[in-house]
């Protein structure tokens, strides 16, 4: 693995993108935007706006065939070889409210002639920017994983019992949704769950050996595409809950150091069976637990 990246091919033209779409959305967060609703608690602001529309000028300014699919509605020249998935905020939610955490993530796809629309190709180069921070986390396949020009490695951790996770949870459908039972059962079984807000960050924090393992529901391929390769190349595994090779559209993601991997599937197992879940008190019985309490001190 090299960290030289003269021999790159894409990541030094999308990391300048990325910075330069970085350093406006950190100008923003100092000013402070307005926010608006997409959808139930789905909040989009100028600043992502703003970005999707940087990052597709110059994307398309650096590379004039590739396709670009941008969570803001950017729909380019898809029918092409190469394909860009675009988060331009990822963290929306923690910018809107002044909470420092989010970032700008690139994903690179390259898709041979013969694929079906709703096939797959290789993710090939992936960038994931934290504005704040100054931290470029970057990717090719086959040349490793970088942060700031230096490579990374997934951690080491041995077992689900020494892990630190991190996860999220969708603002679309939420009512729906049955992540907290995970997260509830993933914080008794580790050394605890992150719920930072930026599953771009998440991935690429399981890249640099931060986190041990990150899962999450109902992603899109602009919040998972860089952030996978980089963990792969990071030496990281990523799958879905089964286990099976993730697609773009799996709508569920599993990433890992790749040594806590298989633990973590038995869990998922498991819970989707309804097997071996650790009961915790409900708050009317932790209730009526404090109330006697409070009386026999009383
Ligand atoms: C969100 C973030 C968050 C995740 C949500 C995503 P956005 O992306 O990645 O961590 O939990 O599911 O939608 O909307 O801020 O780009
Ligand atoms: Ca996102
Ligand atoms: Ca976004």
């Amino acid at each position: 693995m090299s960290g030289d990246k003269t021999e790159w091919v894409w990541v030094p033209a999308a990391s300048a993108i990325a910075r330069e779409a970085g350093v406006g959305l950190r100008r923003f967060f100092s000013e402070g935007v307005a926010t608006e609703y997409k959808g139930d608690v789905d909040l989009v602001t100028v600043a992502d706006r703003n970005s999707e529309k940087l990052i597709r000028e110059r994307l398309a300014a650096a590379f004039p065939e590739h396709g670009i699919y941008g969570e803001e509605g950017t729909r380019d020249r898809l029918e092409g070889e190469f394909r860009w998935y675009v988060d331009p905020l990822d963290g929306t939610t923690n910018f809107a409210h002044g909470f420092p955490q989010f970032c700008v993530s690139l994903g690179l796809e390259q898709r041979s002639a013969d694929l079906a629309p709703d096939e797959d190709g290789r993710l090939v180069a992936a960038v994931i920017y934290d504005p704040l921070r100054d931290e470029l986390f970057a990717a090719e396949r086959g040349r490793g994983a970088l942060l700031n020009g230096k490579p990374i490695q997934v951690s080491r951790t041995p077992e689900l019992a020494e892990s630190l996770l991190a996860t999220g949870f969708p603002s679309h459908k939420r009512h729906q949704n049955p992540n907290i039972h995970f997260y509830h059962e993933f914080c008794l079984r580790s050394h605890g769950v992150r719920r930072a807000g930026s599953a771009a960050l998440d991935l690429a924090y399981v890249a640099a050996g931060r986190l041990d393992g990150f899962w999450e529901f109902n992603l899109n391929p602009w919040d998972t595409a860089a952030g996978i390769l980089i963990v792969e190349e990071a030496g990281g595994q990523v799958t879905d809950f089964s286990g099976q090779h993730f697609r773009l559209d799996s709508r569920e993601i599993l990433a890992s150091n790749g040594l806590i991997h298989a633990e973590l599937l038995g869990f998922f197992e498991d819970m989707f069976a309804g097997r071996n879940l650790s009961p915790i008190p409900t708050p009317q019985e932790f209730a009526a637990h404090r109330a006697a309490n409070a009386a026999s001190s009383g």
